[in-house]
């Protein structure tokens, strides 16, 4: 070990890297896997206020150079998930940050509510930027003054800190970046998919029922690194970045752009043993350079 640290919310870690939201469950079901090993912090899937079935399958489109998602936000709903999947994810040996989102923006406040009555999350992201769903999602995302208005909302229920979760696909990242700030946000994750979509060009099917879905790969890393890079320069507060990772150069990129914290996903699927290798990737790669 390097004795090297990142902060976040005023507590350190020996590793950059954070399992982003929806490819790890609430990080427990994982725990004997080696996918929490050498990781900062796990974020669970999205929790809604009610149940949510989600989007009819297939919800997992694999394309050439990535997936396309449609899941809809599937998950039990806050009351299951404090009663029931927050007590079995107090063993995990990581802090939980839970992903939340809402339809309305009150909704996101009371989600948050209930998940204060669990000592276990240590922080929240907040949602407003799910490409597949009708009601909440990138059109919250993509208002600066619905942003701010949840993000105060949220911060007027929280007693703990929470990112801010924003789409590149509307509006301005870094107008909605400085109003999550204004907000009381802590934190803003920058970003979710990119709206994509496949159609077999014999058939003209279309196999996601919304026809368009959240596109990831590790060809985004130039698009999240620009995005990082703008919106470093506009707040003063910790950018997590989460897109194309699946390197420990492509971590220490998007730290030098300028994230406090960098999140893999999608890279996930194919090495559920991510973040033990870009942890030792990204310190194997430090002593290099090190004077
Ligand atoms: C989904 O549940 O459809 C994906 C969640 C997200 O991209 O925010």
């Amino acid at each position: 070990m390097t004795g090297r640290t990142w902060s976040l919310w005023n507590r350190e870690f020996d590793s950059p890297v954070i399992l982003a939201s929806g490819t790890a469950g609430f990080g427990f079901e994982l725990m004997d896997m080696g996918y929490l090993d050498g990781v900062a912090a796990v974020i669970s899937k999205a929790t809604t206020l009610r149940p949510r079935k989600g989007n009819p399958p297939p919800r997992i489109v694999e394309t050439r150079f990535g997936l396309l998602n449609s899941v809809g936000l599937a998950n039990p709903g806050v009351e299951e998930v404090v009663t029931r999947i927050l007590p079995e994810a107090s063993a995990l040996p990581v802090p939980l940050i839970v992903n939340v989102a809402g339809e309305t923006e009150q909704e996101f406040a009371s989600v948050v509510e209930m998940l204060e009555k669990s000592p276990v999350p240590f922080g929240y992201e907040i949602n407003v930027s799910c490409p597949n769903v009708s009601e909440g999602g990138v059109a919250f995302g993509a208002s600066p003054s619905t942003v701010e208005r949840v993000s105060r909302l949220v911060g007027q229920t929280s007693s703990r800190p929470f990112s801010v979760k924003l789409t590149p696909n509307e509006g301005s990242i870094t107008e909605s970046a400085l109003a999550a700030q204004e907000g009381g946000a802590g934190a803003v994750t920058v970003c979710n998919t990119f709206l994509g979509m496949t159609v077999d060009w014999r058939t003209g099917m279309i196999p996601l029922e919304r026809k368009v879905g959240g596109y990831s790969s590790p060809a985004l890393l130039p698009l999240t690194v620009a995005r990082v890079h703008i919106t470093c320069q506009a707040v003063d507060i910790p950018v997590l970045a989460s897109g194309g990772v699946s390197r420990p150069e492509d971590v220490l990129e998007l730290l030098a752009a300028g994230a406090s914290m960098v999140q893999v996903g999608t890279w996930l699927m194919r090495r559920p043993g991510s973040g033990a290798e870009l942890r030792d990737g990204v310190l194997e790669l430090l002593e290099d350079v090190s004077p």
